[in-house]
């Protein structure tokens, strides 16, 4: 966080990030009027919303009293970076300019686990992450990521939009963490170097997993190798033969390109891990009751526009990788039965005391 009142180099330096902005806007059509705010949106005749980017916010004729960093670690036209310039863009147009915010994506800051403990001791404000590296902070974030745990999408959403995902949120709340929303980040599954058709051709792989106890567990169970390593870094992980293979969802894996090193696709859809908007509890202290309220609604609003976007992703990335040579291999339901049963003691293991919430939740009660 820096705030802007008195750093005279770095207003220089604004200025002229700022003229960079509005030439490249006036590159892009878009139009701008000093002191009022400029569309980043579509014209209501354009059938697809214009990618969003830090220059398509306003540029407002203000000195900025707050320039806050936002840390994603997915591509530029992801969802999940897009709700993130969406969000710096509607808090940018209700404060007038009064606070702006910088969307590093690709990674730039650092891995999810390294932006999240600087976000906690106040060097970043705001990350982007998947819920899996918050599941080392709470038990109870931890078992909504259980394997087969959802039927399906809008039976998760019913979940983590009432009164369980509510708990999640309190249960993070004072790491030095503020969560603000949850974005959507699907469902994922398998995918290989070579066709893998059965639990039993996936036994002695190596598969890469998100650094956290349970997915690696759940490898474990599925009588693979689990490999921990950060996401960045998955495509040379699976080019240079250090894994057979990874899990993620369609449009992870069409994104970082993960289709033209490991192009077999299972769908055993083993898990849903949605993502959250989290800011740093020491910037969140600074701002008045009036700036978190603000800042809250604009982080549910850009939550719902990840979440629309998402659906479109997910079916074209799916299209797109398909249409480039990959193999989908879609499981019998005999034969994801065994996914099933070969995980069920990670139900043991991890639910602990949440064991009822569990049950209700997997028989759909919640
Ligand atoms: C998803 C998520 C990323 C995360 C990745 C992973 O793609 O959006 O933030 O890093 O999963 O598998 O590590």
């Amino acid at each position: 966080m820096r705030r802007g009142n008195n750093i005279t180099f770095y207003k220089k330096i604004l200025a002229l990030v700022l003229s960079a902005a509005v030439l490249l806007c006036a590159g892009c059509g878009i139009k701008q009027a000093a002191g009022r705010p400029q569309e980043g949106q579509p014209d209501a005749g354009d059938e697809k919303p214009a990618v969003l980017s830090n220059d398509t916010s306003v540029v407002y004729d203000v000195e900025p009293e707050y320039i806050f960093t936002y840390a994603e670690n997915q591509t530029e036209d992801y969802p999940t970076t897009q709700g993130a310039y969406r969000f710096a863009q509607l808090v940018n147009e209700r404060t007038g300019g009064r606070i702006r915010i910088r969307v590093y994506a690709n990674a730039q800051l650092g891995d999810e686990n390294s932006t999240l403990e600087q976000l906690q001791f106040g060097g970043i404000d705001f990350v982007r992450c998947s819920m899996s590296v918050l599941a080392e902070y709470s038990d109870m974030a931890c078992i909504l990521m259980l394997p087969y745990l959802y039927k399906d999408a809008e039976h998760m959403w019913s979940v983590l939009d009432g009164e369980t995902g509510a708990a999640v949120v309190q249960s993070l709340s004072g790491k030095g963490m503020v969560p603000l929303s949850w974005y959507d980040a699907g469902v994922r599954s398998f995918y290989f170097k070579k066709p893998v058709y059965s639990l039993e051709e996936l036994s002695g792989l190596s598969i890469r997993v998100q650094p956290v106890k349970i997915m690696e567990e759940m490898i474990r169970l599925l009588g693979a190798e689990p490999v921990p390593v950060a996401y960045e870094n998955v495509y040379s992980a699976i080019q240079t033969g250090s894994v057979d293979g990874a899990e993620n969802n369609w449009s992870s894996y069409d994104a970082m390109r993960h289709n033209e090193v490991a192009p077999y696709y299972m769908t055993d859809e083993h898990v849903r891990i949605p993502e959250m908007q989290i800011m740093s509890e020491a910037t969140w202290s600074v701002l008045s009751d009036e700036d978190r309220q603000l800042i809250r609604a604009c982080a549910q609003e850009s939550a719902a526009y990840e979440r629309e976007l998402w659906r479109d992703r997910e079916t074209a990335a799916r299209q797109r990788v398909l249409a480039n040579g990959c193999r989908e291999i879609i499981l019998t339901d005999a034969e994801k039965e065994k996914f099933h049963k070969a995980i069920e003691p990670l139900y043991k293991e991890f639910a602990g005391e949440y064991m009822d919430l569990v049950e209700k939740i997997r028989q759909g009660q919640q």
